[in-house]
């Protein structure tokens, strides 16, 4: 309906308890909230304060009571292991309140922190709903993480129990989890009490005896276990995110807050009805798979498809069309590097034609800039809208969308539209002044934050409100840079800080410095992330060398790659790295990283009125040129 967008927003922002409460009855509650937000703790506001629920129940046991339990809930395509298997929501809460039986017997409780360290199977998501169940709060850790990076996650998470499989598998590549995981548990200071490990078919990991448990045998001794009611604040999740260093945010994400917001986007943003088929096409570990292939449609009452394969190799550039055909997928969500991945390998979209995709309604696309080339190819081949949307770990939920299910606003490729219900988007200056329309600044967001956004960082409020709320009183910075254009649309044109994004992987390049500092060749490094064409961005190191140390280039990069691969894992992509006499500083130490970003971006740029050295700038230039970079680089 015309003009609904504009008075839905403007609703959520001017009576955003009203709002807010309105969507609230659409939830399931043990206690319905009296209050719908408390704001005594700003910027910490606590969404309804008083109410009491359970997300699994909303999730699994409230659609079998209401006579769902034979819909489909969740469908497993694994094109790696050629399976198949269907849940309905009956099995699938079946499986879980067993799965939190285990749990149980297992001494955990509300409060309690289990790591889940798995490949994207029905086993991870059980796992995640059982944790719910019982109020213990799930962090799960991404499967392509090094132990090192596992261990940082015990360290700070301090879980009681730690579940993982023996394997997850990379096209036809198997990769062994175990020893992963004993590596990161001897590498922890905090030792979890007990592992409970998923055997595969393709490999059977060796169980520590005393600490590890056999997941199956685990199940067939356990008793169901019931829903426990948990305060809307208690926290349901951690999930690590990269920052600016090599520590990780443990962003916390509360029950009521998250299910209120999940439920009404997948109507309102993403257009669903509950008993829809409804596909987020990312891993459990990033925040897509949280928000949408887990709690988002099951809360909603869809089907929801679990897929464990790749865009392309498993087998072709078809997949895709393959699993949206079999299943009747409404909507799909992914990055778009999944999309230029698809397009190298069949650039006329051949593969399309083959599949019946007459269900397909909407392509939805996030975790990284959709460049507009990405934005024609999908649009002109799927005929369908490809809505660029724009959020993050921490917002747990979309801040920029075209609503599909509000009002469809005409598209501007480049721009995530418009900002969702809910969400105060401006631009301002390093002052914190609103900046003119069509001029970049920094991308903020007014408090409060609707309910689904980050309640704190785990344990940690202080670097909580020193990350994201200091700079700017009253005002959530998002490390994002961008305008807003005169009809109001937002562009979102990449991180500010040391945040990377590869391959829809958001990656810290601090933390690979730290990595490449400890190579004993090396006297100081930084790390940038650059254009790249397919991932969209890529790390490239420059190191300066200890006095006196003569090195082969190529081999050196290759033991960096090797060292970042082992420390923070294969997913970090970084293959590039140059040697420099010196790296470009302000007077007072600053390594310039921003400006070397734009010199290899071929992004206009001034020196900065603080640089020691101007020179050094020019010779970062050069030796970018020698690999292919920074083209138009001129002194
Ligand atoms: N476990 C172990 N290793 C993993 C892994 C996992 N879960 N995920 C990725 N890796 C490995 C890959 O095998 C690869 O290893 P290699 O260097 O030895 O070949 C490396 O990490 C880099 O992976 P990736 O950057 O994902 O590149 P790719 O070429 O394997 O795949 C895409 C490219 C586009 C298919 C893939 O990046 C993708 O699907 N991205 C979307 C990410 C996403 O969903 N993000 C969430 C936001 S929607
Ligand atoms: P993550 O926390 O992994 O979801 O990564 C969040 C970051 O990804 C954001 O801060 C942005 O830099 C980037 N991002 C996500 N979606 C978009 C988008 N639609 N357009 C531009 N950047 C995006």
């Amino acid at each position: 309906m015309s003009g609904e967008y504009q008075k839905t927003y403007d609703f959520s922002i001017n009576e955003p308890e009203l709002f807010w409460g309105e969507a609230a009855q659409g939830i399931q509650w043990y206690r319905k909230p009296t209050r719908v937000m408390d704001s005594t703790r700003a910027p910490f506001y606590r969404w309804f304060p008083d109410g009491e629920l359970n997300t699994c129940y909303n999730a699994l046991d409230w659609h079998v009571e209401q006579g769902r339990g034979d819909q489909l809930a969740l469908i497993y395509d694994s094109p790696v292991t050629n399976t198949v298997q269907r849940f309905t929501y009956r099995e699938l809460l079946e499986k879980v309140a067993l799965f939190a039986g285990v749990l149980k017997a297992n001494g955990v409780g509300k409060g309690d922190r289990v790591i889940i360290y798995m490949p994207v199977i029905p086993a991870t998501a059980i796992a995640m709903l059982a944790c719910a169940r019982i109020g213990a709060i799930h962090s799960v850790v991404f499967g392509g993480f090094a132990p090192h990076e596992l261990a940082i996650r015990i360290d700070d998470a301090k879980p009681r129990l730690v579940l993982s499989a023996s394997c997850g598998i990379e096209i036809d590549r198997v990769i062994e989890y175990k020893p992963l995981l004993d590596k990161a548990i001897e590498m922890a200071v905090h030792k979890p009490e007990g592992c409970i490990i998923f055997q595969r078919e393709q490999v059977t990991a060796t169980l520590v005896p005393g600490r590890d448990q056999n997941w199956e045998e685990a199940v067939c001794a356990a008793q169901p276990a019931d829903c426990v009611p948990v305060q809307s604040t208690d926290p349901l999740y951690i999930l690590y995110t990269s920052g600016t260093t090599g520590m990780p945010k443990g962003v916390v994400r509360d029950n009521g807050g998250n299910a209120v917001a999940l439920k009404w986007s997948m109507k309102n943003v993403y257009d669903i009805e509950p008993g829809e088929v409804f596909w987020g096409a990312s891993d459990l570990g990033w925040v897509v798979g949280h928000s949408y292939i887990v709690y988002g449609p099951l809360i909603h009452g869809c089907t929801t498809i679990l897929y464990e394969g790749k865009p392309v190799g498993t087998p072709d550039a078809g997949a895709f069309w393959r699993v949206i055909s079999e299943h009747g997928v409404k909507a799909l969500f992914t990055a778009p590097t999944s999309f230029r991945a698809i397009k190298r390998e069949d650039p006329e979209g051949l593969l399309a034609k083959k599949y019946d995709l007459s269900r397909f309604k909407y392509l939805y696309l996030a975790g990284e800039r959709l460049d507009t080339d990405t934005y024609h190819w999908a649009s002109d081949l799927l005929k369908i809208p490809v809505v660029d949307h724009w959020w993050q770990t921490e917002t747990g939920w979309p801040v920029a969308s075209n609503c599909m299910g509000l009002e469809v606003l005409p598209i501007k490729p480049g721009s995530p539209t418009k900002p969702v219900p809910g969400y105060k988007v401006s631009i301002v200056d390093g002052y914190g002044n609103e900046v003119p329309p069509g001029q970049e600044g920094l991308v903020v967001i007014g408090l409060p934050l609707p309910p689904g956004t980050m309640s704190t960082l785990w344990q940690q409020d202080q670097k909580c409100l020193d990350s994201y709320f200091v700079q700017f009183p009253g005002r959530y910075l998002t490390g994002d840079g961008g305008f807003i254009d005169s009809d109001g649309y937002l562009y979102v044109m990449g991180r500010v800080d040391d945040v990377i994004n590869v391959a829809g992987h958001r990656l810290s390049t601090g933390a690979m410095e730290e990595v490449v500092a400890m190579h004993p060749d090396v006297a100081e490094c930084a790390v940038i992330g650059v254009a790249d064409e397919f991932k969209g961005q890529l790390p490239l190191g420059f190191v300066v060398l200890k006095a006196g140390v003569q090195r082969d280039s190529k081999e050196l990069v290759e033991e960096l790659s090797q060292m970042i691969r082992e420390q923070i894992g294969a997913v970090a992509s970084f293959k590039q790295a140059l040697i420099v006499k010196r790296l470009p500083k302000t007077r007072s130490g600053k390594i310039l990283r921003g400006v070397m970003r734009k010199v290899a971006d071929d992004a206009p740029y001034t020196v900065p009125s603080t640089i020691d050295d101007p020179g050094t700038l020019d010779e970062i230039g050069e030796s970018l040129t020698e690999l292919g970079y920074a083209k138009h680089h001129h002194h």
